[in-house]
């Protein structure tokens, strides 16, 4: 996600697509569940789903990429793990969703791999953004909100990772390097947005809803 990025093509599909990211503990959880909260006032069609999962096939990779066991996992493997888990959930509910017309609103996607998978573990950015080729080149969202928020602040709040997640596990110096990748790329990338999340609850609720209204989303 640089100045070489193109919208999305959306042939075929009437639905918006917004996706969250920041680091463990921003605060996306909170914001998705206000959001769903307002949507469903307002009758919005919907799809509220997260990445990795969203899918029972998606899901089995899930916990074989955050379970504390898997130890021995190598960095390729990771990556290559959430690559299929997202390609099999774009398959399964985001394509489907979009098709009929509803928004889709995804707990992390693929800016997450290029900022854990190659900012994080130090994987060459280029092979994380070839084994998501699918996901940058036809499904791209229309908006992407970035809650920024240390991770040291992200910890202090939510006291302290959990050990037994093996990605929260991973200590001080990688979430340091992810945060810094998506500093980076939100800097570099129009579609993202940036919003404080050191602010209340409630004022990071309205600088989204800001944001969906300045983006025609919503
Ligand atoms: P989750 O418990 O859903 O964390 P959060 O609530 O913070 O989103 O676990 C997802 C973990 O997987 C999180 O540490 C981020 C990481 N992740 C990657 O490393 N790469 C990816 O492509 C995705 C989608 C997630």
């Amino acid at each position: 996600m640089n100045g070489l990025e193109k919208s999305a093509p959306h042939e075929g599909r009437s639905g918006k697509f917004v996706t969250f990211e920041g680091c463990d503990g921003c605060g996306k959880s909170t914001q998705l569940k206000m959001l769903d909260g307002y949507l469903s006032e307002r009758d919005i069609p919907r799809l509220l789903t997260r990445e990795p999962g969203g899918g029972e096939i998606s899901e089995a990779i899930r916990k074989i990429l955050l379970s504390g066991k898997n130890a021995g996992m190598t960095d390729e493997c990771e990556a290559l793990l959430f690559a299929a888990a997202r390609i099999q959930h774009l398959h399964d509910r985001v394509e489907p969703a979009l098709k009929e017309g509803r928004l889709v609103l995804c707990d992390r996607y693929v800016d997450s791999s290029v900022a854990y998978q190659a900012g994080g573990r130090g994987l060459p950015e280029n092979f994380v953004r070839g084994i998501n080729a699918r996901a940058l080149e036809s499904f791209l969202p229309d908006l992407t909100i970035f809650i920024d928020l240390s991770p040291e602040d992200a910890f202090r709040r939510k006291h302290g990772a959990d050990e037994n997640d093996r990605m929260e596990g991973a200590g001080m110096a990688f979430h340091r390097r992810v945060y810094a990748a998506y500093k980076r790329l939100a800097a570099e990338t129009d579609r993202i947005v940036t919003i404080d999340g050191r602010n209340s609850p409630e004022q990071i609720f309205s600088d989204i809803l800001r944001a969906f209204s300045a983006r025609g989303i919503l």
